[in-house]
């Protein structure tokens, strides 16, 4: 993996987990992470635009990285992960996203089916919309999940138990009101994607 990466390089290695299937995502706490660095990297990292390499996220597998001090989840979804999408709408809050998706707008080419650009690969915040804990991965299915015998994969979030699937829809009867939220992202090359820009020449 290339360091012209602005998140891949040297201990900003610690915010970048791969979790395979079952395993956790690791994401170190922003605000330590932040303070470590430079004034000025400080800022840029805080907010600008990060690059990412998607190419090596093997299917089924997730990889975290960092933008404006916040977990972003690039999921490699599988065809039985986009599948499951349909099987959970009516268990859902919003299950075609026509509420505000927080201070986003959907990317350009973004389908509410898939809540994705490209079915396959979800980026998503990684933020519950409750009260702000960082859900945990859940791609293990069915009773093995822990959570129950119809769990079709998603994210738990440990704090008030809210679940959201795998393209971050919040289930019903939950505390957190509203689906994780997609943030801008667009597509360099079919192996690289930008968080926090809607277009390559923003
Ligand atoms: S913060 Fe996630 S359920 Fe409360």
């Amino acid at each position: 993996m290339s360091c012209d990466e602005k998140v891949d390089c040297g201990r900003r290695r610690l915010l970048v987990a791969t979790a395979t299937a079952g395993g956790v995502a690791t994401v170190a706490a922003a605000v330590p992470f932040l303070a470590s660095l430079a004034p000025s990297e400080r800022a840029k990292s805080a907010g600008a635009p990060v690059e990412v390499d998607i190419g090596k996220i093997a299917p089924g597998e997730m990889k975290t990285v960092e933008w404006r001090g916040k977990p972003v989840w690039i999921i490699h979804r599988t065809k039985e992960m986009i599948d499951s999408l349909r099987k959970v709408d009516d268990k859902l809050v919003d299950p075609k996203s026509e509420k505000a998706q927080g201070e986003f707008d959907p990317p350009p080419g973004f389908n509410p089916e898939t809540r994705s650009i490209k079915p396959e690969i979800m980026v998503v915040v990684g933020i519950c919309t409750h009260l702000g804990c960082s859900p945990s991965e859940k791609f293990k299915t069915g009773a093995e999940s822990g959570i129950d015998a119809d769990w079709v994969g998603g994210f738990l979030c440990p704090c008030h138990g809210s679940t959201f699937d795998l393209a971050g829809r919040v289930y019903k009867n939950k505390p957190a009101p509203t689906n994780l939220p997609v943030p801008p992202h667009v597509y360099l090359s079919d192996t690289r994607i930008m968080i926090g820009e809607n277009t390559k020449g923003a």
